[in-house]
């Protein structure tokens, strides 16, 4: 295993150049599995979790080459329809094969994905839209073992809350139903349009994209095509918390601001400069002036993303004044609380909300800590930077699942960072 050492409280400078998207990549990358043909997807982030589903989809049957960002897969090959434990269990996103092998194979069995570091996560929603397009479910020694005679039927289907798996699960799968499904109260994350465009690149037939309410008018065959993975927002959104928080001038490169709305206006009120460019952010956050508290309440998109709270914890912790930290999305997502507090942070958690005592001018001070989940670890590293001294942090695997060469990354900012064996 390897831990990141970083050596806190240098400004960050210069420009850091964003990859595609990890949540937007795997649903991608399991779509290819709806036809056969060469897909060709562009701007794919090379990360433990790209990896993990590419070998999900070769243990299927699947083939592909990588080269550089362009991404090759053959959807020629598929023949079995078993996700395995051994995969799933390392990465929850394998659950979005369930659709597209039940659209094309009209079976499916995959594991199921149990809880994580951050909650219980069930399926159920994925689960109960596919038995109402006529699929039957059994729950068995810990799979879902899922099937139909024919094609799926077009239903109509209602998400008590916006799910953002669920939603992608059940577009792949109703592109090849026979008739019409409705999906209401459907997540708007832009990795969803993403995943529409791909599908009606391949023939599928979806309006609505980007609205709670997407009609898919079901086509018998799909044909291979070619996409481009649109920009990680949360990735952009980490670098943008880390420069306000350590200080400095930098510009984010190669992302799209747009699907950043509510972390810009959150970031403007902590008093920090952005500056939003057609396909750039520029902070400048001036080590002078103190970093204003601001509350921030997680919610599906367009409001604060969930899995940007950890790093914006890690910017309150720097602020001088007490801000409010609610989390409505996950029932248990501030595992990084504890680490942070070993940084020096003053935060008190109570149920889904967290108070952030801002340190002023007193800076966190560097410690051994240990990364949780992928986001709460760009949250130490966030607060690793703005501190004093060093700090060490280990399971860094975690990180490797969602952040493209952050190493490189943040020296290329002026960062003192590298990683060790543990
Ligand atoms: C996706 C993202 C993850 C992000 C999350 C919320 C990917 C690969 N992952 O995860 O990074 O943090 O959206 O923006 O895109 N729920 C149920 N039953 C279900 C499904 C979900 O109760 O069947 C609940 C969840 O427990 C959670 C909420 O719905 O409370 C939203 O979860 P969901 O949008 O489905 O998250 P994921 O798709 O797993």
């Amino acid at each position: 295993m390897e831990k990141l050492v970083i050596e806190g409280a240098k400004q960050l400078r210069g420009e850091v150049r964003i990859s595609g998207a990890k949540n937007a990549a795997l649903p991608l990358i399991a779509a290819s599995l709806l036809a056969p043909g060469i897909h060709v997807l562009h701007n794919v982030p090379d990360l433990r979790d790209t990896r993990t589903i590419l070998r999900l989809l070769e243990s299927l049957g699947l083939t592909w080459e990588r080269e550089g960002e362009t991404l090759k897969i053959d959807g020629t090959g598929l023949r079995f329809s078993e996700a395995s434990y051994e995969l799933v269990k390392t990465m929850r996103a394998s659950v979005l094969v369930l659709g597209p092998l039940l659209a094309r194979l009209g079976q499916a069995k995959v594991s199921l994905p149990g809880g994580c570091a951050i909650g219980a996560r069930p399926i159920n929603f994925h689960l109960m839209g596919l038995e109402q397009m006529g699929v039957r479910c059994d729950l068995e020694h810990g799979y879902v073992d899922a099937s139909i005679d024919g094609r799926l039927q077009g239903a109509t289907v209602y998400f008590d809350v916006p799910s953002v798996g669920g939603t992608e699960n059940l577009l792949m799968a109703a592109s090849l139903a026979k008739g019409t499904t409705v999906i209401k109260n459907a997540a708007r994350e832009p990795e969803i349009g993403n995943l529409v465009d791909m599908l009606n690149g391949m023939g599928a037939k979806i309006e609505g994209r980007d609205s709670e309410r997407l009609t898919i008018h079901g086509v018998e065959n799909l044909t291979a095509a070619e996409s481009t993975i649109i920009p990680d927002r949360i990735e952009a959104g980490t670098y943008a918390i880390a420069i306000a928080a350590v200080g400095g001038d930098a510009v984010i490169s190669n992302c799209e601001p747009a699907h950043l709305p509510s972390l810009v206006e959150k970031l403007r009120l902590t008093g920090v400069k952005v500056e939003v460019g057609a396909d750039s952010l520029r902070i400048v956050s001036d080590t002078n002036t103190p970093i204003q508290p601001v509350n921030v309440t997680t919610m599906p998109y367009p409001g604060y993303p969930t899995d940007l709270q950890a790093q914006f914890m890690a910017l309150m912790a720097c602020s001088n004044g007490l801000s409010v930290i609610h989390e409505t999305i996950f029932e248990n997502r501030f595992m990084h609380v504890a680490e942070l507090q070993r940084m020096g942070a003053d935060i008190q958690v109570d149920g889904r909300v967290a108070m952030v005592k801002g340190l002023g001018e007193m800076p966190l001070t560097g410690a051994q800590v240990m990364a949780t989940d992928l986001r709460a670890s760009s949250s130490l590293v966030i607060a690793a930077l703005a501190a004093k001294g060093r700090t060490e942090i280990s399971r860094i695997y975690h990180l490797e699942r969602g952040y493209e060469d952050m190493v490189g990354k943040l020296t290329g900012l002026g960062a003192t960072a590298w990683k060790e064996k543990e």
